[in-house]
């Protein structure tokens, strides 16, 4: 297993629409494999394969139970209530902002087995879904917030970069 390299904001490969996996193959399981040390290793709990530069359909995340998921081509089928949290982004370090969700979402989607599967999700196993999906259509968290919001970060990074130290009072995704 290797770390891979995550892409940070203004890399062009956070703002592409990724592609359907045609199969799973032992490549693409390396490759989870390796998404997964990464999640681990940057003490994230979610990672879609655009941020390390992989243009596919596919996302690593935390399972809240000690153990890690991935979801290939997942589609959002269902989706009730809304929430505001707060999120962070491993692709935007030391930056938080409030957005609002789902609060409950059905999904499908291929397991790292080829096989289909069907679930619902709520609380944060739901907002890291629909955090690591964005990320599969090119979208940051950031876009979802209010445009004064978003301009106060776009400047805040341009002038200083990401803020050196790094909050804990998030989780990054
Ligand atoms: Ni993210």
């Amino acid at each position: 297993m290797a770390l891979l390299d995550i892409k940070l904001y203004g890399d062009p490969s956070l703002r592409r629409k990724a592609s359907h996996v045609r199969e799973v193959t032992p490549e693409l399981r390396r490759l989870i494999g390796d998404m997964v040390e990464t999640m681990y290793h940057q003490i994230g709990i979610g990672l879609a394969a655009p941020q390390v530069g992989i243009p596919y359909r596919l996302l690593v995340m935390d399972d809240g139970k000690g153990g890690a998921r991935a979801l290939i081509n997942p589609i959002i089928t269902g989706r009730g209530g809304s929430v505001v949290d707060e999120e962070g982004c491993l692709s935007l370090p030391g930056i938080f902002g409030d957005v609002e969700r789902s609060k409950w979402i059905s999904v499908q989607a291929t397991d790292d087995d080829g096989k289909p599967i069907d679930f619902e999700a709520q609380g944060l196993l739901a907002r890291v879904i629909q955090h690591e999906m964005d990320h599969l259509d090119g979208v940051l968290f950031i876009d979802h917030l209010s445009p004064v919001a978003r301009d106060r970060i776009k400047k805040k990074i341009q002038k200083h970069g990401f803020p050196k130290e790094r909050s804990s009072r998030a989780f990054a995704l």
